[in-house]
């Protein structure tokens, strides 16, 4: 198998910061997949989400996961809060690599998230925190059954970003 890390998590998590970090570290590349989407694509998530609809986002979204997997790379990857929950991207992440979910509770991720909601189409209509965190919570109980399919899970509550890279580091060695 490569040396192929994947992280998964809900927004918000921190999955882009922690990979972007984890790659210096360990020397390889690091791939965002939002980004290689949206450079794809030539459009950005937000104008695909609106112009072309969600069906055709997780299309493409698994488009470039394959592509990208079967490349075989040695790298650290952030796949998007959504990949791990469609076809069966989770089955084919753990196939290919280390997978970490990144866990975070309901009003860290909301805490996070609300500031910045407007550039996150699937939670852009939320108007309050209250509003916001009572979706989180349904949409994290959705998701949970797929992120918890990874191989290692890691709280990220009560720590901080250097801690995050740290512990994964650890998992990895
Ligand atoms: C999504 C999360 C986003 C992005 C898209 C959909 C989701 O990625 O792929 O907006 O369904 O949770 P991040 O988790 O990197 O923000």
């Amino acid at each position: 198998m490569s040396n192929l890390v994947v992280l998964v998590g809900y927004m918000g998590s921190g999955k882009s910061s922690v990979g972007r970090k984890l790659a210096v570290k360990m020397d390889l590349p690091f791939i965002d997949l939002d980004d290689l989407i949206e450079q794809v694509e030539g459009k950005s998530i937000s104008e695909i989400f609106e112009k072309q609809g969600v069906l055709h986002f997780r299309k493409l979204e698994r488009e470039v996961l394959e592509n990208t997997l079967r490349e075989n790379l040695n790298a650290v990857i952030a796949v998007g809060g959504g990949t791990p929950c469609y076809y069966n991207n989770m089955d084919m992440i753990n196939e290919h690599g280390l997978s970490i979910y990144l866990r975070a509770n309901v009003p860290q991720l909301s805490r996070r998230l609300f500031p910045e909601r407007m550039q996150r189409p699937i939670i852009e209509s939320q108007q309050s925190l209250e509003s916001l965190q009572e979706f989180i919570g349904k949409h994290l109980f959705e998701r949970s059954p797929f992120y918890e399919r990874a191989h290692e899970t890691l709280d990220v509550g009560l720590i901080d970003l250097d801690e995050v890279v740290q512990h994964c580091e650890h998992i990895i060695n």
